[in-house]
């Protein structure tokens, strides 16, 4: 099954280097699909590739990346133990924000990396990616707060790159991050006995490859 589940992820990987949806592939020197594993129980999604990123083709592999890395540690963690993956997959040009056409171009790919990997917790960094489940949320009310829906954690926490442009948010990020095992254990109990490590198949249809690329594809 994890194999299965990994070959889908390639699939859209590669669609998603491919990809010329919108604007953001242009002056890029690679798509930034996400990466770990595809059997991952946390989901971290962040917002864009950054320079490093689009140079290596992975998520968070700069400033913020070491962060990350430096909080999954405090919780007994690596980053081939989770699955990392941003809102949109090609960096906006000069770090800007990304636009609502460029995140809707790249909707599909994320909505898909998620239904795939069935995560017990999204972990939100940043506003873009906590906009998707805290729509009017504002971070520095809602951070550390899990919303549990449908047998899965949404999480929002600080960007790293926000906690290292001001690190008096640092305590808090490392307490937000270390409840992220107690908001795990909460979704196995909601999900019942049968939940992970195995991920028994709910869903008949999510280890089959993906029926097509994603409907944007068909504007090249
Ligand atoms: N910031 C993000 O939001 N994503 C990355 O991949 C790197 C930095």
């Amino acid at each position: 099954m994890t194999q299965d589940r990994a070959a889908v992820l390639a699939e859209i990987a590669a669609q998603v280097r491919a990809c010329k949806a919108c604007r953001l592939w242009e002056g890029t020197t690679n798509g930034v699909p996400g990466a770990g594993d595809p059997n991952a129980e946390i989901m971290f999604i962040g917002e864009g590739p950054g320079f490093n990123e689009d140079k290596k083709g992975l998520p968070f592999v700069g400033r913020s990346g070491n962060y990350l890395e430096k909080m999954l540690k405090l919780i007994n963690l690596n980053r081939n133990q989770v699955f990392i993956a941003n809102v949109v997959k090609h960096r906006p040009p000069d770090n800007r924000d990304p636009l609502p056409d460029e995140m809707a171009a790249c909707k599909p790919y994320l909505d898909r990396q998620i239904e795939v990997i069935d995560p017990l917790v999204i972990v939100t960094l940043g506003r873009f990616s906590m906009a998707r489940y805290f729509p009017n949320g504002k971070i520095t009310q809602i951070h550390g707060k899990p919303k549990y829906e449908d047998g899965r954690a949404y999480y929002p926490l600080f960007h790293p790159a926000a906690v290292l442009r001001n690190p008096t948010l640092e305590p808090q990020m490392e307490a937000d991050f270390k409840k992220i095992l107690d908001v795990i254990a909460e979704v196995k109990t909601q999900r019942g006995a049968s939940a992970k490590p195995d991920k028994p198949d709910t869903n008949n249809n999510k280890n089959e490859p993906p029926p097509g690329p994603p409907k944007q594809l068909s504007l090249f």
